[in-house]
């Protein structure tokens, strides 16, 4: 993905590729618990966030970064990178609790989803989070997602839970012939 990714703008936001730099931004967010519970690698102490950072900072980058224009501060990142078969991205979200609710991870995942079918010719873009998110599943509704799946106790965690998933997706014409923000093909 980094290959081809550089950057992308939106109004209020900048997705850039992640740099080793990020790591003490990154860690800000991923060391709260609330904001990880739904995230399988779960809070991130400084030495991890610094991993992950500089992993996705390589050629092999699997998220991009979120910042804010107005203060230059990294807020967030998003998952984006291919999913198991053709022409297929999936896209995810996570943005440090004192700048969510403004609409900065539909902002964002629009951004990428318009990427994902404009500069990549992506065929189809996926999403998963589980039920228990709502955060989540409404970023996936308000970009006109579909949920294909909801399965039952599909994911085991460490802790021993058994995580059930919801599955969005949507197909490149689905996307040209898009509803307007807010509406879902979910019912
Ligand atoms: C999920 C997340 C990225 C959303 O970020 P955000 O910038 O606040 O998202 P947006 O503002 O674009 O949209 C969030 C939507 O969810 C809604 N929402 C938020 N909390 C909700 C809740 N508890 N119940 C129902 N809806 C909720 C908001 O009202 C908004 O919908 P609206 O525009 O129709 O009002 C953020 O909550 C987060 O980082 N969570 C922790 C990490 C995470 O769980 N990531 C997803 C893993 S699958």
């Amino acid at each position: 993905m980094a290959r081809k990714f550089r950057m992308v703008e939106t109004p209020r936001l900048i997705l850039r590729p992640i740099t080793p730099a990020d790591g003490p931004a990154i860690h800000r967010y991923m060391a709260d618990p609330v904001v990880t519970r739904w995230l399988p690698e779960g809070p991130l102490d400084a030495a991890q966030a610094q991993a992950f950072a500089e992993k996705n900072a390589g050629r092999y980058a699997r998220a991009v970064a979120v910042v804010e224009r107005t203060s230059g501060e990294l807020v967030g990142h998003m998952p984006f990178h291919p999913w198991f078969g053709r022409a297929t991205h999936e896209v995810g979200w996570v943005i440090a609790p004192d700048r969510q609710g403004r609409g900065y991870a539909t902002e964002a995942a629009r951004a990428l989803v318009d990427f994902a079918f404009g500069a990549l010719a992506c065929h189809r873009v996926i999403a998963t989070c589980q039920p228990e998110n709502p955060a989540s599943w409404r970023v996936m509704e308000k970009l006109g997602m579909r949920r294909e799946a909801h399965f039952r106790q599909a994911l085991h965690r460490e802790t021993g839970e058994w995580w059930d998933e919801y599955f969005y997706a949507l197909l490149a014409d689905e996307h040209r012939s898009a509803p307007p923000e807010g509406t879902s093909p979910n019912g």
